[in-house]
């Protein structure tokens, strides 16, 4: 019998799951990791309960899934690159290098629309495993939606249209969403990195709007953030067309919001879940460790062979 103990996310939900039970001991036997790895396989997200809430068990549980993808600039703060190399944290801390934005009048930081993680990259990391350090007493949340879930419950006509499509996208401030911005969004203040002005002279990554999975299933797989267009149909058409998909995946989502736990650590599938962060009141600190589980699915490429630049892998 298994030392772990592996149930729904929630019992409404077609994704996610959550596991007990782990520690340094469980981990180190090959039929637990091979069971989470299926477990991760087959839901998309996991949420490991009860863990001992330190860097070295990020590590081990993030070991679980494959190698790290290392952040290879200093832009990143690095919680302690000789102890913990491929952790990075985000955190809310420092105001004047962070974006603050006012929604439906309530000025919230670390913000964040629905995305996947390095969209503007060729490359697609595999996963992210998420680890609360400071905890806001309200907001904060992280959402997950699921590409699956979504590919089924848009509209069939727009699904149609979508699909066979690629979308184009550039490394943009979260100030900037383009499609689907929301109604109500203002900038109180903007990240001031000059991360944004490289962004603009690099070339563009393009990644289908669906994919098929190993598994036979569809994905639908489209970031509201950072999209700039429809490749081949940058027109007023095509516009309208990625405008109204993005608009069904904020409508059509069946998301989940994780309210945070010391004791959490949680994984989600980067070529299949899209995520977003509720944000919070500015006066709250909320700071975050992850680690960037490396792995692509061979799908994204950059415009007219262009490059890109290891300066924008930073904390999306
Ligand atoms: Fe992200």
């Amino acid at each position: 019998m298994s030392s772990i103990q592996v149930r729904p996310l929630r019992e409404d939900l077609p994704f996610g799951a959550r596991i007990g039970g782990v520690n340094e001991a469980t981990l180190k036997d090959e039929a637990v990791r091979r069971q989470i790895n299926q477990v991760f396989e087959e839901r998309g997200v996991i949420v490991f309960e009860g863990v001992e809430p330190s860097g070295q068990m990020q590590l081990a549980i993030s070991d679980v899934f494959g190698p790290l993808k290392e952040h290879p600039i200093k832009v990143v703060a690095r919680v302690n690159s000789d102890t913990m190399p491929g952790v990075i944290q985000t955190s809310s801390a420092d105001k004047s290098k962070a974006t603050i934005v006012e929604l439906d009048g309530k000025p919230l930081i670390s913000w964040l629309p629905w995305h996947f993680d390095h969209c503007y990259n060729n490359e697609l990391n595999r996963a992210g495993v998420l680890r609360a350090i400071h905890i806001a007493p309200e907001g904060g949340l992280t959402g997950f939606a699921d590409g699956i879930q979504l590919y089924g419950a848009i509209d069939p006509e727009l699904r149609r249209s979508i699909e066979g499509h690629n979308i184009l996208y550039r490394f943009e401030p979260d100030s900037e969403i383009r499609f689907s911005k929301p109604k109500n969004l203002r900038i109180l203040h903007s990240d001031p990195s000059d991360v944004h002005a490289i962004a603009k002279t690099l070339s563009r990554a393009v990644h289908p709007a669906v994919w098929t999975r190993k598994s036979g299933e569809k994905v639908l797989h489209v970031s509201p953030w950072m999209s700039v267009g429809i490749e081949g149909k940058e027109d007023a058409e095509g516009n309208q067309l990625l405008e109204a998909v993005c608009q069904q995946i904020w409508s059509k989502a069946q998301p989940y919001f994780h309210q945070w736990s010391p004791t959490d650590m949680l994984i989600w599938d980067n070529w299949r879940m899209i995520h977003c962060v509720s944000g919070c009141d500015p006066k709250y600190p909320r700071l975050m460790h992850r680690t960037t589980i490396r792995g692509d699915y061979g799908l994204g490429y950059f415009e007219k062979g262009g490059k890109g630049h290891a300066v924008l892998e930073t904390t999306v």
